[in-house]
This record gives structure tokens, sequence and C-alpha cells, in this order.
């Protein structure tokens, strides 16, 4: 049976937990406001965001293999098999993928690749990337802001194309206003 992207996306709603769709919903708008300029398959693009964490669901994840990995291997082997697409548009969305994750310093080929990451790292900073740390627990505000700093140097100097720089200057901005407001609050003990 054939796929379209409307099943997709329920199968995101139904497995992605609280936060696979809504997700997917923001990286989507990103990648399309940083890919103005870009010349990309918008069709492939969208299919590559809507699947790359599919690999991070409990439905799929398989502990020790890493979750871009994991998404590439059930987008090659279970669904886009099942849609109308060129080699071409395989070998992008499937790159883009595997190579979606920041820590990730591998070149990638394709402008879907670049145009996936980028969105899905910006879609870690600012107000958004902070209250997804809090909302992935544990329920320990420590060890969730460290974890938001560590992302934060993460993340710093590796975007490239100027869109997304600057939507970065102004989110890694309000993260580090954010954190210190944290610290001002917290009387050092979070
Ligand atoms: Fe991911
Ligand atoms: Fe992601």
């Amino acid at each position: 049976m054939n796929l379209s992207l409307n099943a997709l996306l329920e199968m995101t709603a139904q497995d992605g937990e609280g936060w696979g769709l809504a997700h997917v919903r923001r990286v989507m708008e990103l990648a399309k406001w940083i890919g103005v300029d870009v010349p990309h398959d918008s069709y492939a693009l969208t299919l590559a965001v809507v699947l790359h964490d599919w690999g991070a669901f409990p439905r799929y994840r398989v502990p020790g293999v890493d979750h871009a990995l994991r998404s590439r291997q059930i987008a090659e082997a279970d669904i886009l098999p099942r849609m109308k697409l060129t080699p071409e548009m395989c070998r992008n969305i499937l790159e883009a993928i595997e190579k979606h994750d920041y820590r990730d310093t591998r070149p990638v080929i394709s402008n879907e690749a670049l145009l996936l990451r980028e969105a899905d790292m910006l879609d870690l900073t600012g107000v958004v990337g902070m209250v997804r740390e809090f909302a992935w627990g544990p329920n320990n505000l420590d060890i969730c802001q460290q974890r938001i700093r560590a992302r934060l140097e993460g993340v710093k100097g590796r975007f490239t194309l100027p869109r997304a720089r600057e939507i970065a200057q102004v989110r890694l901005e309000r993260m580090e206003q954010c954190l210190n407001w944290l610290d001002e609050e917290g009387f050092g003990c979070l």
C-alpha cells in the first residue's frame, strides 16, 4: 500500500509521544524559513523532517543504536519504498535523516540535509530549546540546566546558512539571558 504524507503525519502523532509531531511542525517552519534562498526539493525535505526522529520513538528505538541511524533504517526499509520518489530524492532524504543530529560533524552533500540539520539545531535553541530540555526531565533542575548549557555550547558557531545564523543569534542570546535569570532566581540551589 502506498503511503501519503498525511499518513506519515498521523503515524508521527501516534508514535511520537507528546513531542514528535509538534517538533516536526516547528522544524518544518524553520526549514522553510531558512531555505528560502537555498535550492532544494521541498517534498523531499518535508519527508526528511517528518521521519528524522522516528528512531527515537519508543515503538522504533533500539538500545545502543543511534536514533538518527535508526530513523534512517526505518525510512529506508519500511517507508520510502512505499512512496513515489526518485532515487535522488531517496538518497537525499536518507542522508538528511542520518546526518541530522548536531553532534554529527560529517559534512553533508545535499541541501536537504543541510536544511534539516540547521532547522533541527534551531529547535534546540531559544526558549523552545530550553523548555524541551526541562520536559525531557528528570525532575532535577540542575541536571536539565547543565544539559541546556551543553547544548548551547554544542550548537554555537555551527550555523552556516545566513537566515539560520540570524535566528540563532537571537535565540542564543535569549538562552543566555534565561540561564542568567535562572542563576539569579535559583540562589545557587537548582
Ligand atoms: Fe534527532
Ligand atoms: Fe529532531
